[in-house]
């Protein structure tokens, strides 16, 4: 009797081991873009985009040199009118606050500093700046790591740090 019920207490100990497994594998998934990398909501889409013309505006603003031999304006001018725009997209989202219960406000500040950083980046792309490209891509990747510091807890911000 009394083996008989070990062995229950056993089992019983074991689906729920595997239960606790099953979930947390459920959990990792459903929390990031992933395990296999694809980006899957619309907010990871544009983050992704964001990423994308964000490096090729570094790439060819590493040295005066690179941006006086790069094109020097036209695909810079581009980026920077498409960061414009996912900025003012990211600042639609309300789920990373709402799901981490922190302020829509803080969320809302830091898409307005990603906005003005790339307003920036038009402005002084037009001109061909490189020093107020340089000051607007720092300024833009503060935004970044401010808004994941607080939103994107588990990976912070530091992955996107100043050049
Ligand atoms: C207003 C807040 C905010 C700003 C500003 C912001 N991000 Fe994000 N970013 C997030 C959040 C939240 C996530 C996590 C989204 C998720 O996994 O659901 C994220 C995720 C990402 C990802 C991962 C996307 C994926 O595939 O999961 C990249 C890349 C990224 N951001 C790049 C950037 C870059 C580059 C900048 C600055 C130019 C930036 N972000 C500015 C909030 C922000």
């Amino acid at each position: 009797m009394l083996r008989n019920r070990v062995l229950l207490l056993a089992s019983a100990a074991g689906v729920v081991a595997c239960l606790a497994a099953v979930s947390s594998v459920a959990d990792d998934a459903g929390k990031s873009a992933a395990a296999d990398g694809t980006p899957k909501t619309p907010l990871q889409k544009s983050m992704v985009k964001m990423e994308d013309q964000t490096k090729a505006i570094r790439a060819v603003s590493t040295s005066p040199g690179r941006f006086k031999k790069s094109a020097q304006g036209k695909d810079l001018v581009t980026a920077a009118e498409d960061l414009v725009r996912l900025s003012r997209d990211a600042r639609k989202y309300t789920e990373p606050a709402e799901t981490l219960k922190k302020p829509q406000a803080k969320w809302e500040e830091y898409a307005d500093q990603c906005l003005a950083a790339s307003q920036e980046m038009v402005g002084a792309s037009r001109k061909k700046d490189y020093a107020g490209v340089r000051k607007a891509l720092k300024e833009l990747d503060n935004s970044c790591t401010n808004c994941h510091g607080l939103f994107r807890p588990k990976t912070g911000g530091d992955e996107f740090g100043n050049p």
